[in-house]
């Protein structure tokens, strides 16, 4: 079954086609990171107005590099939530409009959902469940027991910031530009993780399993402004090793957090597998750490390919194959668009 999967939630135009939840036939993706560059993050409006300019020629790349015309296409599958909803409805007006036309069922899928699913994407082993699975961004950062296809359990989640969002806005503070994972990673390279003392949330026992970054942030702008003796937090004061130094503490302080609750929720869930996924599952000492800490006979794995990880269309192509062999694809063109919505809701 081939299935074309459209992802429009935030500032990434993405369309792919995959096989069967597995095979990546194709998997196109228009950016508009370079015009958040100049505003230090995403500005809804522009992200809406380039994924309108950006979505037809991207969904006809992804049939084209796939090598399909609309015939070889079984049944289209697109983000209705959480996101941007001047964002979303672009996604899912361009997919109700195209399985109209070409006379496609439509599956909409949770963006959460095709982040777990990123995983599946090039899979050969069959997966064996529970699969605890770690699925951190910008937008969202849970711990959810896969214990079936499409049975979501959540077991955490943040009760402020995600660990993308503290990335992203540590970054900004110390005029790395955005995005802030991959910029904060490469400066952290070069420091000492034991440079500042960083605070770790690890919570009290009813939030064993949730996670708050809000504090970590406060504690990295208090550093700078100690550091620039008060002055206005002008990044530019700060020299290259301060800088280094703070990422390298930032980063480990997330990381630090991020795999404790991870093993510390596989042994008490019995999870018979560990995935990572989001955007912050590109990261390099993220990966490291948690295979080391975790268990040796339980098996972790993170997406096969970087652009995996973060925003793309194969993932929500992959998640609708399986939640269509569920039977829940929609037979109404009626999809309901949300900022905000529970995985398991
Ligand atoms: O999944 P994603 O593309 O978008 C959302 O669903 O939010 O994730 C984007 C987030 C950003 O916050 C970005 O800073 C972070 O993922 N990110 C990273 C890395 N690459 C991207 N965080 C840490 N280390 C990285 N290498
Ligand atoms: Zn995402």
């Amino acid at each position: 079954m081939k299935i074309l999967g459209i992802e429009t939630s935030c500032d990434e135009t993405a369309a792919a086609v995959v096989e069967d939840g597995c095979k990546v036939l194709s998997n196109a993706i228009a950016s508009s990171v370079d015009l958040h560059q100049q505003t230090g993050g995403v500005v809804p409006e522009v992200a809406a107005r380039e994924h309108i300019r950006q979505i037809s020629p991207v969904v006809d790349q992804a049939l084209a590099d796939a090598g399909c015309q609309w015939k070889d296409i079984d049944a289209i599958a697109v983000t209705h939530t959480p996101g941007l909803v001047a964002s979303l409805l672009i996604g899912v007006n361009t997919a109700q409009t195209l399985a109209y036309i070409h006379k496609k069922p439509l599956i909409p899928v949770h963006h959460i959902a095709g982040h777990i699913y990123s995983n599946f994407l090039e899979r050969e082993k069959p997966p064996v469940f529970p699969i605890l699975v770690l699925t951190v961004s910008g937008g969202h950062n849970e711990l959810v027991l896969l214990k079936d296809h499409f049975q979501f359990e959540v077991v955490g989640e943040t009760l402020d910031d995600s660990a993308g969002e503290a990335f992203d806005k540590v970054a900004r503070m110390l005029g790395l530009g955005y995005p802030g994972g991959p910029a904060i990673a490469k400066a952290a390279e070069s420091g000492n993780p034991e440079a500042f003392q960083f605070p770790r949330a690890y919570l009290d026992k009813n939030n064993q399993f949730n996670f708050s970054f809000s504090g970590l942030k406060t504690a990295v702008r208090t550093a700078i402004i100690h550091t620039t003796e008060g002055e206005d937090m002008n990044p530019r004061q700060l020299n290259r090793r301060v800088v280094n130094d703070i990422s390298a503490s930032f980063q480990m302080a997330v990381v630090d957090v991020l795999s404790d609750k991870l093993i510390k929720a596989a042994k008490y869930l019995k999870a018979k597998e560990v995935h990572l996924a989001g955007g912050v599952s590109a990261n390099q000492l993220l990966r490291q750490v948690v295979s080391e800490k975790l268990d040796k006979n339980i098996p972790i794995h993170y997406p096969k390919n970087l652009s995996y990880c973060t925003d793309n269309a194969a993932m929500i192509a992959g998640a609708g194959f399986f939640q269509a062999e569920k039977g829940m694809t929609k037979p109404t063109l009626h999809i309901e668009v949300k900022s905000q919505s529970s995985l398991a809701s």
